[in-house]
C-alpha cells in the first residue's frame, strides 16, 4: 500500500531495477581494464540502498568506501554549505579509481565540491554517478559522468532518500506531499 504521505510514486521498483541495471552495465565496461581499481564511494546516508543495488550488478572487481557530507539543513532547501561529517581515510588513494556515488544531485554543490576534495586528496581518477539529476535547480555547473534519470523540480523520497530521516526505506521513488513540508 502507499505510504500516506506520498503524492504519488514517480519511480516505480521496477523502473528503478532497469535504471540500476544500465547504470551497472555502463560502468562495468568503463572500469574493465586491467589497470583499474575501482571503489564505489557512498555518500551517506541517502545513497546507501542504491549503491547497494548497483554494486551486485557489476560484474568488474569493486570495493567500497563511505563518506557522510551534508548540504541540507532538516527540511527540503539546501543549507549552501558542505560539511564532511566522515571523512575518506585511505592511504592507498593515489592508486584508487573513486566512482562517488549519489542518489540526486540538485545544487551541485556536493558533487562539484566532493570531486574537488578528492582530486585534491590525490585519488588517481575521480568521477561521479547518481541515480536522480534535477537539471532545473543547479546554482553550480556539474554535470555527473552517469546518470539514472532527470526528474522534475519535486521533492522526493524513497530508495534512500529521506526528508526529516524518514521515508528512506520505502522501495520506490516518491513525491512528498507538500503539506508534509509546508505545515
Ligand atoms: P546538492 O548539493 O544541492 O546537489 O544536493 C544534493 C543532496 O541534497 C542530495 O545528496 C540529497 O541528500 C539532498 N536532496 C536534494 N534534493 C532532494 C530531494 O528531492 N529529496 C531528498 N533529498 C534531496
Ligand atoms: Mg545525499
Amino acid at each position: 500500500m502507499l505510504n500516506k504521505d506520498v503524492e504519488k510514486v514517480l519511480i516505480s521498483e521496477e523502473e528503478i531495477d532497469k535504471i540500476v541495471t544500465d547504470l551497472a552495465e555502463q560502468i562495468s565496461r568503463d572500469y574493465s581494464g586491467e589497470d583499474k581499481r575501482l571503489v564505489l564511494l557512498c555518500i551517506l546516508k541517502g545513497s546507501i540502498v542504491f549503491m547497494g543495488d548497483l554494486m551486485k550488478k557489476l560484474t568488474v572487481p569493486v570495493e567500497i568506501d563511505c563518506m557522510r557530507v551534508s548540504s541540507y539543513g532538516a527540511g527540503t532547501e539546501s543549507s549552501g554549505s558542505i560539511n564532511i561529517m566522515l571523512d575518506l581515510v585511505r592511504p592507498d588513494l593515489p592508486e584508487c579509481d573513486i566512482l562517488i556515488v549519489e542518489d540526486i544531485i540538485d545544487s551541485g554543490r556536493t558533487l562539484s565540491y566532493l570531486t574537488g576534495y578528492l582530486e585534491h586528496k590525490g585519488a588517481r581518477s575521480v568521477k561521479t554517478c547518481t541515480l536522480l539529476d534535477k537539471p532545473s535547480r543547479r546554482t553550480v555547473e556539474f554535470t555527473p559522468d552517469y546518470t539514472g534519470v532527470m526528474i522534475p523540480d519535486e521533492f522526493v523520497i524513497g530508495y534512500g532518500l529521506d526528508y526529516a530521516e524518514k521515508y528512506r526505506a520505502l522501495p520506490y521513488i516518491g513525491i512528498l506531499k507538500p503539506e508534509v513540508y509546508s505545515k
